[in-house]
């Protein structure tokens, strides 16, 4: 198992590719807190994995509150006792994003790892080792029809964990981004219902002819969090399908 006996934090972990994260994470040996602002979300990923015999925790709060951090890092150091792995992956719902509402999107995708990041450093300063995984996003890289402030923020979680990961090395801290593509979860089926067609135009897009699934993203950030990444810092995976590599429209056949 690739993560025998570390202790993560997973946040919006109630939702589909933060749920997919914790039952690969537990799966591999990990002890995780569930973080979410939705509480039912975050107990039923609790309930999933621990029925698999994972150990997991359900920690409710808001990552845009500094007190509410606080008490989600206390919470990992009371009931596992320690920090090896953060997972920066909540995020706020489609409506804001697709609104470019600067309040939801800035503080839940940028500062929110901000927060949580700094009160994980010194544990894991302490202890002479972490793996940050901050779940940024293809839009960071390229405008795929997204919304602009979504892709301003995601890019600047890269800038952030770039950063980080050079001021962080000497502590044997890791900090690396991974770059979804389009990952097939209940918001896109909702957004499909609106626009009868959409995902299977979009995946014509992706070199691999599919979409993503959560686990795909779930598997990168074990790799990440592992010691498998061990020499790994300030790396940007993309999990994309292909989609950021190019695609066949200007093909001349
Ligand atoms: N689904 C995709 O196609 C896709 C593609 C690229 C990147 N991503 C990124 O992957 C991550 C997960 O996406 P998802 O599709 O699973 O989204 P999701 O909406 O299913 O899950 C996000 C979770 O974050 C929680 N959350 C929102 N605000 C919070 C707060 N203030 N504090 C704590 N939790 C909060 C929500 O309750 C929700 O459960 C996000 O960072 C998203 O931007 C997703």
């Amino acid at each position: 198992m690739r993560l025998e006996g570390k202790i993560a934090i997973v946040t919006g972990a109630g939702g589909a590719i933060g749920r997919a994260i914790v039952a690969r994470f537990t799966a591999e040996g990990a002890a995780v807190v569930v973080n979410d602002i939705n509480e039912r979300a975050a107990e039923e990923t609790v309930d999933l994995v621990t029925a698999r015999g994972g150990r997991a925790v359900a920690v409710i709060g808001d990552i845009t509150n500094p007190t509410e951090v606080k008490r989600i890092v206390q919470a990992a150091l009371d009931r596992f006792g320690g920090i090896d792995i953060l997972v920066n992956n909540a995020m706020c719902g489609w409506g804001p994003i697709l609104r470019n509402e600067w309040q939801p999107v800035a503080s839940v995708g940028l500062l929110g790892p901000w927060l949580l990041t700094q009160e994980c450093l010194p544990v894991m300063r302490t202890a002479g080792r972490g793996a940050i995984v901050n779940i940024s996003s293809v839009n960071a890289l390229a405008g795929f029809g997204n919304e602009h402030l979504y892709s301003g923020i995601k890019a600047g979680l890269i800038g952030m964990s770039r950063s980080l990961a050079v001021r962080e090395g000497r502590h044997g801290i890791r900090i690396n981004c991974i770059c979804p593509g389009s990952i097939v979860t209940p918001q896109w089926r909702k957004l499909e219902e609106d626009k009868p067609g959409l995902l299977d135009r979009i995946k014509s897009l992706y070199p691999l002819g599919r979409l993503g699934k959560p686990d795909d993203v779930a598997a990168a950030a074990v790799f990440l969090a592992s010691d498998d990444a061990s020499f790994i810092t300030g790396a940007v995976l993309v999990v994309d399908g292909g989609l950021t590599a190019g695609n066949l429209g200007f093909d001349f056949e």
